[in-house]
């Protein structure tokens, strides 16, 4: 198992066929899916489809969304981390192939920072491992959490736009930040 990040209260590894009752209690709950697209899962087979469709990431695109774990409790509470996206889910009408900072957490663990630690973590590795140039983000309007915690790791927010996609019109918001070093 490869533990690509620890954080001070967390560790960023990754997702495992293991961690699918925590990827299915997190897909399967509504509020999560709030700003998601609004259709939870309701099979474990989707979770299983879930973590193979984030494994198949990494040994194709090189990297995808890690596992949260706490650090004490050795909890599993969500996912966070980047992931290419490529043309067909880049949810943005101009830009694709870029790299976003995403996170998705059990509700339980919600506002305590974790997505905002693991976020900054994964911002960093992006540019100090990966050498980023830059990194994007991409939420939906409502999405006041979402917002404040990409605002708190340091991205720009750049534009709001209109996206369709499977019949559905979203509001969504671009975010980007670049690397310092470069
Ligand atoms: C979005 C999400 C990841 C935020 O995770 P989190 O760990 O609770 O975020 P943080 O604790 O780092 O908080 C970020 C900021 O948002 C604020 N916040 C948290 N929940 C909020 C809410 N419901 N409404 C308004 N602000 C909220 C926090 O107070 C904090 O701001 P502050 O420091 O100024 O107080 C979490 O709500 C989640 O998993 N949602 C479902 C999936 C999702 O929407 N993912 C993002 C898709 S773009």
């Amino acid at each position: 198992m490869k533990v690509y990040i620890e954080t001070k209260r967390l560790i960023l590894r990754e997702l495992l066929d293991s961690d699918i009752k925590g990827i299915f209690e997190l897909d399967s709950d509504p509020e999560v899916h709030k700003y998601l697209g609004n259709s939870p899962i309701k099979t474990i087979d989707e979770a299983q489809k879930a973590i193979d469709y984030i494994r198949m990431q990494y040994s194709e695109r090189g990297i995808g969304r890690w596992a949260v774990v706490n650090k004490v409790t050795g909890e599993f509470m969500g996912w966070s981390g980047l992931k290419l996206n490529t043309k067909e889910e880049s949810y943005h009408p101009k830009y694709f192939n870029f790299y976003d900072v995403g996170y998705r957490f059990i509700k339980r663990f919600w506002g305590q920072g974790y997505a905002t630690e693991s976020g900054i973590a994964a911002v960093n590795y992006g540019f100090n491992t990966m050498n980023l140039e830059v990194i994007n983000a991409i939420t939906e309007l409502g999405n006041i959490a979402s917002h404040k915690a990409l605002l708190k790791i340091g991205l720009n927010f750049l534009e709001d736009y209109k996206f369709s996609a499977e019949g559905n019109e979203y509001q969504l918001r671009w975010y980007e930040i670049k690397n310092p070093s470069l």
